[in-house]
């Protein structure tokens, strides 16, 4: 499990396969098998980053939602720490909630005075969140969850427990698009169970009290769609870039195909430049102990001996181990503190943000291996 970050001696989750299948007639691809919620998700070590990049995404999505909808009151599904609830308090909302699996996590938002009920977003949950709302919520979010849920229709079903007429639903996930076409592979893990285009969206909305809204393509982890919905005796029109959206995808499976063998060959071109700078003597580290992470470094089968260290800001996450590889993570200050030549950033995703705070790394000749979109050093 790409996130299963251990303490010297812990017990690891267990293995499962990792395989994606591909439907050609709605072309959705899914794993082949669902790793249960309570394995994955009860005690979880991704916290949502504290990253300008990530304050930037939020306060793109409070204009994109703003034009649709004024956020008075909001629900979160998969809330984690409570980052975005807390910026939309910031920013007007006068009524938030979370909802989320992970114990720790719901336990920190709470401290932090973002309430947040502890659960799976099933029938119970949606009951309680009626009742926080009372007279239904303006907005339902939900980041990078869609993706991980295995029944979409109770998902879908249980959105209009605490929703009223008007209610706009935004749900955020990684698009397949851009996926496929950075051969984005590092992103397929088992909390992600689905990979989603638009029309398979649409298909999965058929028979739900929802239909598609407007769409919006962001650029957060690698490429994302942005799916607002209303419900379905919502009177307003459907927008325009529903139907742009939908001309522009193209999901085939002879693009699955090319994909596979060309993460291939990104894969063994990272192995061997890694390998060959060690060979020659110079220390190379990891930097950012994302879930991507776990699949590069497995993929290419890194050890301690390739790989020294990996540095990761996530508190949670320091002074564990990376599944697989047992390779230690330490906190971020090691980079400068130890001065390795290379770092192989495997946050990809924030990299303007990291290569401008390592300033000193830069500056003391060390260099950035990028695995993506293309393996290149910096
Ligand atoms: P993500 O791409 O799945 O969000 O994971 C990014 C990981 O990188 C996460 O564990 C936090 C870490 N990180 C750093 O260590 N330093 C940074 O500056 C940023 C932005 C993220």
């Amino acid at each position: 499990m790409a996130n299963d970050f251990v303490e010297k001696g812990g017990t690891h989750k267990g293995f499962a396969p990792l395989k994606v299948l591909f439907c050609p007639r709605c072309t959705l691809a899914q794993l082949s098998v669902a790793v249960d919620p309570q394995v994955l998700y009860r005690d979880y070590l991704y916290v949502t980053s504290p990253s300008r990049t990530m304050q930037e995404h939020f306060a793109k999505l409070r204009k994109l939602i703003g034009e649709e909808q004024s956020a008075t009151s909001v629900l979160e599904i998969g809330s984690n720490d409570g980052a975005l609830l807390r910026f939309m308090e910031k920013n007007g909302a006068s009524r938030i909630l979370g909802i989320d699996p992970a114990r720790n996590l719901s336990n920190l938002a709470s401290k932090e005075h973002i309430p947040t009920i502890n659960a799976v977003w099933d029938r119970d949950a949606a009951e309680d969140a009626a009742a926080h709302f009372e007279t239904g919520v303006d907005i339902i979010l939900a980041r990078h969850v869609f993706c991980h849920v295995d029944n979409w229709k109770d998902f879908l079903h249980n959105l209009a427990v605490p929703s009223k007429k008007d209610t706009l639903v935004c749900i955020e996930v990684p698009y397949v698009q851009d996926l496929l076409e950075g051969c984005e592979f590092d992103t397929i893990y088992h909390e992600h169970t689905s990979y989603l285009s638009i029309q398979s969206f649409r298909a999965a909305l058929n028979g739900s009290p929802w239909r598609l809204h407007r769409v919006e393509r962001l650029e957060i982890h690698g490429g994302a769609l942005l799916l607002m919905l209303r419900r379905t005796d919502y009177e307003g029109k459907a927008q325009e870039s529903v139907r742009k959206a939908l001309e522009s995808e193209s999901i085939t499976l002879e693009r699955w195909r090319e994909f596979a063998v060309k993460a291939h060959r990104k894969i063994g071109e990272l192995s061997a430049f890694v390998r060959n700078l060690v060979t020659s003597g110079q220390e190379v580290v990891g930097y950012g102990a994302s879930a991507k992470s776990t699949v590069w470094i497995n993929a290419c089968s890194f050890t301690r001996s390739q790989l020294r260290f990996i540095t990761d800001t996530t508190l949670l996450k320091q002074y564990r181990f990376s599944p697989g590889s047992d390779i230690p993570i330490v906190d971020e200050g090691a980079l400068t503190r130890e001065l390795p030549k290379y770092a192989v950033c495997f946050a990809w995703n924030f990299f303007p943000e990291i290569y401008e705070k390592e300033k000193i790394f830069r500056e003391k000749g060390g260099k950035w291996i990028l695995p993506h979109p293309e393996i290149k050093v910096v």
